[in-house]
């Protein structure tokens, strides 16, 4: 059996999926695939490993309807077309909750970061502007005791909350389309309607997949309705915030700062005036960053993919229904 990976993967997936006697193909080139390259090295595989973002639609299903499974290296599956893919009877899978904490601390190191400009301050001494004391300049804002809004309250939300209000005491409300019930028992969380959430948050975060529903939510209509001293963090995906919208807001006041590890699109151009803004803080989507979450997510794509190749139900499955079918 072969497997085709769209990136060189991590020592422990290579370790389980060469252990197994399969033979994996990694894509070497620090550059992305070109359409023909990737559906030629798709064809020769039995099962993909794609990371990395690359959208697949109706259009791949049908060329590569042999593909017994893919494990996609992330928890978010935006970029596939599910239905498609389980219309040719091929399971996704994908690596929840191991990247959850990882996930959450990128969105609190993005909101203390823009609540105290750090990034900002950074930059001065870089460029020789670390002078003389001045107590009225580059000031930040309190997080103490403040209101934390989620929109999409899983498990990262949740990590998140909790550090938050273990942190900074700070309240938690947010919005759902289910309740968070051991949010709430825990950590005293408030479900609220959209609209409230915008109006009440001092720092509103981002933790929902990105659905149809959800393209470009927090547009300039959304953003009049935040406090003129609100955060807007964002490491769900891009796509969920009108960059323009986002950029018009932070110029006029209408919200004070912006953290951002995902952008719209991404890889975020390097002369995009966000960042030369000082209270916003962006990073280049690197939520599950650290070594022992990707050998985590490393561990569980080799999971999927193992039990793909042997008929076997998946570990974690974006289609379950596949087996139904
Ligand atoms: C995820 O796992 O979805 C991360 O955002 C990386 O894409």
């Amino acid at each position: 059996m072969k497997i085709f990976a769209t990136r060189i993967l991590p020592q422990a997936a290579i370790d389980l999926i060469e252990g197994e006697g399969f033979e994996l193909s990694q894509w070497q080139e620090k550059r992305e695939l070109t359409d023909a390259e990737f559906i030629e090295n798709c064809k020769k595989a039995d099962a993909l490993v794609l990371a990395g973002g690359r959208k697949i639609g109706e259009e791949f299903f049908k060329e590569c309807s042999h593909l017994k499974v893919i494990a996609l290296f992330s928890v978010g599956y935006d970029n596939v077309d599910v239905k498609a893919a389980t219309k040719y009877k091929i399971p996704i899978g994908n690596t929840p909750d191991v990247l959850s904490q990882a996930t959450a601390e990128a969105a609190f190191l993005l909101m203390i970061s823009t609540a105290r400009k750090a990034f900002y301050h950074h930059k001065r001494i870089a460029k020789g502007e670390w002078n003389f004391f001045e107590p009225t300049a580059g000031l930040g804002i309190n997080l103490f005791g403040k209101t934390l809004g989620i929109l999409g309250l899983g498990n990262i939300g949740f990590e998140m909350a909790k550090m938050s209000k273990g942190a900074y005491g700070m309240n938690i409300i947010y919005h759902n389309r289910s309740n968070n019930e051991q949010a709430e028992q825990e950590l005293d969380a408030k479900k609220v309607s959209f609209d409230e959430l915008l109006a009440q948050s001092d720092v509103i975060s981002v933790h929902a997949n990105l659905s149809e529903q959800l393209k470009g939510i927090f547009n300039k209509e959304a953003f009049a309705k935040m406090k003129p001293n609100a955060l807007f963090i964002n490491t769900a995906r891009g796509g969920v915030h009108n960059e323009a919208d986002l950029k018009e807001a932070l110029e006029n006041g209408t919200i004070w700062g912006a953290g951002l590890d995902v952008t719209n699109p991404e890889p975020m151009d390097r002369n995009n005036a966000l960042l030369d803004m000082e209270n916003v803080s962006v990073l280049p989507h690197i939520g599950s960053t650290v070594k022992e979450t990707r050998n985590a997510m490393a561990t569980l794509v080799a999971q999927n993919i193992i039990a793909g190749l042997k008929s076997e139900e998946l570990k974690a499955c974006v289609n379950p229904e596949v087996y139904t079918l």
